[in-house]
C-alpha cells in the first residue's frame, strides 16, 4: 500500500507491504515493483530481505539441545545416511554460512584437519557447536565426521 498515488518532485511517501510468512523459515525474500510516470525510470525493484523465526527459534537453546527430540527431526533426521557435502548441507549448514551465527566452510578450511576433526567431535565450549560424535552422546559415526572433515578441508579456498 502506498501513502500516496500522486507524490511530486523530490516529494517522500511511505511503501507498506505484508507478507504471509506462514510454513515459511529462515531467509526470504520479495520483490516489490514500483510503478511511477518518470519516463527514464518507470520501475523501480525494490527487495525486501527477512528471517523469519518460529517459536522454536525465538528461546534460548543450549549446545546439543538441536539433538534433543523437539529438534531432531529437523536437525539431525534430514543428515541420516548421508556422508560428505550432502550430510554438511543437511546437519551443519544452517550455522555455517554466510550470515549465519558460525564460520562458513572457506574459513574453517584453513584449521588443521585434527582441529576439524576435534571440533566435529567434541564441540566448541562457550559456543552453540555440539560434539556431533555417537561417543559424546551426537548423531555422527567416525566415518560420517571423517567426510564432513574431507569437505571442509577439501573446500580450500
Ligand atoms: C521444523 C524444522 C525445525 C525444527 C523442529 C527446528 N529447527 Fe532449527 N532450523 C531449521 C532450519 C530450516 C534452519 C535454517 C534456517 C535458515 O538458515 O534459513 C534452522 C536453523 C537453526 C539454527 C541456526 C541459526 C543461525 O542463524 O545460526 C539454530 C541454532 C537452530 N535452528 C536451533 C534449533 C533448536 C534449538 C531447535 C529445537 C528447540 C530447532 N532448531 C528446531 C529447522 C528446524
Ligand atoms: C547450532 C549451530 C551449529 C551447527 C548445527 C553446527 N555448528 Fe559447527 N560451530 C558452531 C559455532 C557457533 C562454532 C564456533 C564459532 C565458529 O567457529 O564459527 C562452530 C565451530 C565449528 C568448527 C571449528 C571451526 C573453527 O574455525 O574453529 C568446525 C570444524 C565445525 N563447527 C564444524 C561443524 C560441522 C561439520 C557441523 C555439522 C555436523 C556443524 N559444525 C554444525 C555452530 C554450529
Amino acid at each position: 500500500m502506498a501513502s500516496s498515488s500522486r507524490l511530486g518532485p523530490k516529494e517522500k511517501g511511505k511503501v507498506s507491504v505484508s507478507v504471509d510468512v506462514r510454513g515459511r523459515l529462515g531467509s526470504m525474500s520479495k520483490t516489490i515493483q514500483v510503478y511511477t510516470n518518470d519516463p527514464s525510470r518507470p520501475v523501480t525493484n525494490l527487495l525486501v530481505t527477512m528471517y523469519v523465526k518460529d517459536r522454536l527459534h525465538m528461546s534460548k537453546f543450549t549446545a546439543g539441545e538441536i539433538f534433543s527430540d523437539r529438534c531432531k527431526r529437523c536437525h539431525v533426521e534430514q543428515g541420516m545416511g548421508k556422508k560428505g557435502f550432502e550430510l554438511f548441507r543437511a546437519d551443519c549448514i544452517m550455522c555455517h554460512n554466510n550470515g549465519k551465527s558460525a564460520s562458513p566452510i572457506q574459513g574453517m578450511s584453513k584449521k588443521p584437519r585434527e582441529y576439524i576433526s576435534n571440533a566435529i567431535r567434541n564441540g566448541v565450549d562457550g559456543t552453540s557447536m555440539p560434539g556431533w560424535d555417537a561417543r559424546n552422546g551426537g548423531p555422527l559415526k567416525d566415518e560420517e565426521i571423517e567426510s564432513l572433515v574431507n569437505v571442509i578441508k577439501g573446500a580450500g579456498f
